[in-house]
């Protein structure tokens, strides 16, 4: 798979040393493409249900050899699920050859995919392995498919109809081996309505649709994912060993909507870290507003300020409604003073698997039996509130 597809159309200067300046060529195009790479095979966090539809759908598409299309807001992690699905399948022994179909010129677009000769337009003063060519014997990864013009779209569904490409000025086809997977966070049904996609090539890339849930869908992988990143920033910078998340901060995060996603949450939580100026990270270190639009940076300190002041105000009505929406902040108000006593009944001291106990009991309850809210309440993942109920016998 690895090696040279070869071309339909032998042209006698085929010698064996032209086959070898162009795999050698290959080879450095794609591993110029893949420099600082860190790959992260498995590297997926989460644990909610919405996420493990999306594993299983890897693990489904790997199977076969599909288009894979993957589709989701900004920042939902296309990317990651394009790298997992190659690395779990038997193309990781090839190369991962990313186009950004948005962040390349439309005249240079074709050159980019298939390749140039020597001399085939201005500026062309040597012959260019396009990415179809790198990505021989692994994967392609057309990102942002839904920017490709028109014209484009009918080269590209050529390609991939006919298996096969030729270089921009040059006339031999190319058999290519590639494994595609694109993505976009556009409506793309919408854009044929509007005939700014192509039908026919949305039925050849979308063979096999993995749908991406948007952040504010995976309930308790928000705070699996903080934690996570909030601990690697931490590992990589040990000049701030030491700091966590505030209770406030949690709360923060849990009540947002998180319109950019796992990108967002990300940058936020790094944020946080470098803001803050004490071992606590606050609400307000986080910038982060209840608004689901983008809002100008000044509007966001002085929201994320507001913000902080609400999440650490100590009173919650006790008559609270029966179920509370992940905005609504448990505050210390909610529990009754013997819920939070240090004490064992004879004023002795409590073992702290009794406070476990304690703990999980009382948040579930606060929580009307949510598991997930529970959960973030309490700063742990959604399988260890699981596995905590089991064993305290509170499973219902
Ligand atoms: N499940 C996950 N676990 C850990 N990190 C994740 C996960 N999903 C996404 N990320 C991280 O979030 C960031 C955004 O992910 P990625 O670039 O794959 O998203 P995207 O959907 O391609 O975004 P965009 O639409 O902006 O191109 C990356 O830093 C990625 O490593
Ligand atoms: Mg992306």
């Amino acid at each position: 798979m690895n090696g040279f597809s070869g071309c339909k159309n032998h042209p006698t200067e085929h010698s064996r040393d032209y086959r070898n300046e162009v795999s050698l060529e290959r080879e450095v195009e794609s591993l110029r493409s893949e420099v600082s790479e860190k790959y992260q095979v498995g590297g997926m966090i989460g644990e909610s249900p919405a996420i493990a539809n999306v594993y299983r759908m890897i693990e489904k598409a790997t199977r076969g050899d599909l288009m894979v299309a993957i589709q989701g807001e900004s920042g939902t992690g296309k990317e990651l699920v394009a790298k997992a699905i190659h690395y779990a399948s038997g193309r990781k022994r090839g190369p991962f050859v990313v186009v950004n179909c948005a962040a390349i010129p439309k005249d240079l677009m074709e050159s980019e995919f298939f390749g140039h000769e020597k001399g085939s337009f201005t500026g062309a003063y040597a012959r260019k392995i396009g990415k179809f060519e790198q990505a021989d014997g692994g994967t392609i990864f057309l990102d942002e498919i839904g920017e490709l013009d028109l014209d484009l779209q009918a080269k590209l569904l050529r390609a991939l109809q006919e298996g096969e490409i030729t270089r921009v000025g040059g006339n031999d086809t190319i058999d290519f081996s590639a494994r595609v997977i694109s993505a976009t966070n556009k409506d793309v049904v919408q854009m044929i309505r509007e005939h700014k996609f192509r039908e026919d090539l949305y039925y050849r890339l979308f063979q096999f649709p993995v749908p991406l849930p948007p952040l504010r869908e995976r309930g308790q992988d928000l705070l699996l994912l903080s934690n996570y990143f909030f601990r690697e920033f931490t590992k990589s910078h040990p000049e701030f060993k030491g700091k966590k998340l505030s209770t406030e901060a949690r709360r923060a995060i849990a009540a947002h909507s998180w319109p950019g996603n796992i990108r967002e949450l990300k940058s936020a939580i790094e944020r946080a870290i470098l803001l803050s100026d004490s071992q606590e990270v606050g609400a307000a270190d986080l910038m982060i507003s209840d608004l689901t639009t983008i809002s100008p940076w000044s509007d966001r300190m002085s929201l994320a300020r507001a913000a902080e002041t609400s999440f650490s105000s100590p009173r919650v009505e006790r008559t609270q409604p029966e179920s509370r929406s992940v905005s609504t902040p448990i505050s210390r108000n909610d529990f009754d003073e013997e819920d939070i006593s240090l004490e064992d009944g004879d004023g002795g001291i409590v073992s702290l698997e009794d406070l476990k106990q304690r703990a999980v009991e009382r948040a579930y309850r606060l929580c009307d039996h949510n598991v997930d809210r529970a959960a973030v309440e309490l700063g742990i993942g959604r399988a260890t509130m699981y596995r905590l109920l089991r064993k305290f016998d509170m499973m219902e």
